[in-house]
């Protein structure tokens, strides 16, 4: 469920009319719904109740500083991948002993700030970083406490750029490994064995994954348990939410629909998954980002131009790739809707942003109302991933991010202004 719906032929977030927030924002644009933030967040929370668990909100899906403290408010705890997230939970007013740090990548300098912040637990990938851990840790008279990310091997059915718990993703480290690994660790003065990690992809459908990766790492988990102390074990995120359908979706007698039995909730990923973890004995975390986020944002954009070229049908709007780049990405399904509805047929287009690329697209071919210059769209589905993977490609600013509360809305993030492209660039002193 979520709270972008139709009130007569307008489109609304929780009560706040989205045509007036164009008119004070200006496009493109990013809406949040703070209720649908926290309705998501609470019902993972309370789903989970029955285990000793901590949700770590996957801030990668958005790092908006206004999004990372409503989350924070309802006592969300984060996963982070670099220092710069960590910084924003912090300066945001998260709990940095709430979070966890995960990623191939982390640097010495990334190492020592998470461990002078007094970060819950690093989530390691190898056993070079377990030993660059050690050694910072070391240096700073600190122990450091770790989980080691476990590659079960599993497939996950999901799109293969978002896959990540098989032999053929850079991540984690081999099922058959682990054992070893944790005996070497365990002689590390500076490492605390505080969990193990696994997360197996993102955007999954279905429980069976889950539980079959959960069922394969189980023994695993007891044995280190038993050897090691372990007090949490994290199954990563990887909720898949409602792309197509994306604004049924918001309403009840949609959650009652055949559609919906299909999708998958919280209540039933956690009633296959609480009798499984619960014998554990451990603190179960979990790092959803996705599912929180996904369906709590969308992103509005201006009509510019119709073009009818060939067989085609353009729409070309004041959005593109660069603001929201999923479709080109990972061909991703996002629903486009006008703001404003419309009667008469429907027209086969082509929604299209203005980057000189032929991947710039938001859908192809789609059923569309018949739109013109000045008109508004929204694309759905747009809060995770969406603003965060923008870029500045073509010198286009940073669109805008509103966060919306009953009727109140407020900027969450300022228009970015053009020269502030370039402000860190200069003219090198051979050319001045
Ligand atoms: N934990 C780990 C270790 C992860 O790598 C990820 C996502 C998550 C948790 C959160 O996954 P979620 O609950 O959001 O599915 N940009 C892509 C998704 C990349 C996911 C990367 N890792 C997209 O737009 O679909």
């Amino acid at each position: 469920m979520h709270e972008f719906h139709y009130s007569g032929q307008d489109l609304y977030c929780e009560q706040a009319l989205i045509k007036s927030l164009v008119q004070k924002y200006g496009t493109p644009l990013y809406v949040y719904s703070q209720k649908t933030l926290t309705n998501h967040y609470k019902k993972l929370d309370e789903a989970l109740a029955p285990l000793d668990h901590m949700v770590c909100f996957a801030m990668k899906a958005n790092s908006n500083l206004s999004v990372i403290r409503v989350l924070a408010n309802l006592g969300s705890g984060f996963d982070v991948v670099s220092a710069g997230e960590l910084q924003r939970v912090i300066v945001a007013g998260g709990d940095a002993r709430r979070c966890v740090f995960a990623g191939v990548g982390k640097t010495e300098e990334e190492i020592a700030f998470a461990l002078q912040r007094g970060i819950y637990s690093f989530n390691v990938e190898s056993e070079p970083e377990l030993a660059r851990i050690n050694r910072v840790a070391a240096r700073l008279k600190k122990i450091a406490p770790v989980a080691v990310r476990v590659n079960p091997n599993v497939a996950a059915g999901t799109h293969a750029k978002i896959t990540t718990g098989t032999y053929e993703n850079k991540f984690g480290i081999a099922f058959e490994a682990i054992e070893a690994v944790y005996a070497r660790a365990a002689r590390l003065k500076h490492i605390r064995l505080q969990g193990l990690q696994m997360h197996i992809g993102s955007q999954l459908t279905e429980v069976n994954p889950f539980e079959a990766a959960i069922r394969k790492v189980m023994p695993l988990v007891q044995k280190l348990k038993a050897r090691h102390g372990l007090e949490f074990f994290s199954i990563g995120g990887g909720l898949g939410i409602v792309y197509k359908s994306a604004l049924a979706s918001g309403s009840p007698a949609w959650w009652k629909s055949k559609a919906a039995q299909k999708i998958l909730t919280p209540s039933s990923y956690a009633r296959r998954l609480t009798p499984l973890l619960k014998p554990l004995g451990l603190k179960i975390l979990i790092e959803p980002g996705r599912f929180i986020v996904g369906n709590a944002g969308i992103l509005v954009t201006r009509v510019e131009y119709v073009k009818r070229t060939g067989r085609k049908n353009f729409v070309i709007v004041d959005a593109a790739m660069n603001d929201l780049i999923r479709p080109a990405f990972y061909d991703a399904y996002h629903e486009v809707v006008p703001l404003r509805k419309k009667g008469g047929a429907l027209i086969s287009s082509d929604v299209v942003g203005g980057i000189c690329e032929s991947g710039d697209y938001f859908c192809k071919d789609r059923p569309l109302p018949k739109v013109g210059e000045g008109d508004h769209l929204a694309l759905l589905s747009s809060g995770a991933y969406g603003f965060v993977m923008a870029s500045n490609y073509n010198s286009r600013p940073l669109a805008a991010e509103v966060l919306v509360h009953g009727k109140k809305s407020d900027a969450a993030r300022k228009r970015q202004e053009v020269e502030k492209i370039w402000e860190d660039e200069k003219i090198v002193s051979w050319l001045k």
